[in-house]
């Protein structure tokens, strides 16, 4: 069962508040946007729950980690890289000590792993990366190609879904993608109440018609869902 007492939750994000606001931003972002893809997908209301919470802590690491994004790809200090990306294992303590179970333990910890073994921590390949991480994955690269940084303009949706989109098959998971682009619109934007209403607990309501669902449920890659049973 899980361990997420709304106080743990709670608790992380206050902090994140005060020392981090811009990454509680972005992790009450990506839940919001993995809670409606989780939704849309008519997972299981337990899944759900993981993927809601798991993606609410995803940085939680950065707590401990340094602050500054690594906007220089090109030229990164070794040492800011390395520290930098440790974040995630630094998120799955945090989760750990504060009674997180270890499904949501591992999208914090496998948040950063891709599909061709060259994501990190562990250079996890396909089918070891938990489904839940790779659906968070796609909406962390969503939020962070949407959100403007100090070193770059944000992209438009589309402009953010074409990059996602080739991404799949080498960065992320082709069926979380394949769902992601089906998203409408307008459950790609978010407004402060609706990011905040990520911390509560889902309706379940299903926000796609049932036809549409049932096509999005043929996986492009059936090896790709497995690890979802
Ligand atoms: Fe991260």
């Amino acid at each position: 069962m899980l361990q997420t007492e709304f106080g743990n939750t709670d608790a992380l994000l206050a902090v994140l508040d005060r020392r981090r606001p811009d990454v509680a931003a972005h992790c009450r972002r990506v839940a919001a946007y993995s809670l409606r893809l989780a939704v849309q997908l008519g997972l299981p209301s337990g899944l759900i729950e993981t993927i809601r919470t798991g993606a609410l802590l995803h940085d939680v690491g950065k707590l401990v980690s340094p602050g500054r994004a690594l906007c220089n790809a090109a030229r990164p200090y070794a040492r800011e890289r390395r520290d930098f990306r440790a974040h995630p294992e630094h998120g799955r303590e945090i989760c750990r000590r504060s009674g997180f179970d270890d499904d949501v333990a591992a999208i914090v910890l496998h948040h950063h792993e891709r599909l061709d073994g060259q994501g990190y921590p562990d250079r996890l390949t396909h089918p070891a990366i938990p489904f839940t991480a790779r659906l968070v994955s796609v909406m962390d690269a969503f939020d962070a190609l949407t959100s403007p940084r100090s070193c770059r303009e944000s992209l438009t949706v589309e402009a953010a879904r074409a990059w996602i989109a080739r991404g799949a098959g080498a960065r992320h998971c082709p069926w979380v993608v394949s769902a992601f682009l089906a998203m409408p619109r307008e459950m790609l934007t978010l407004g402060r109440e609706e990011a905040a209403d990520a911390c509560r607990r889902p309706e379940g309501q299903v926000l796609l018609p049932t036809d549409r669902l049932a096509s999005l449920r043929q996986p492009a890659l059936p090896s790709c869902k497995a690890s979802l049973s």
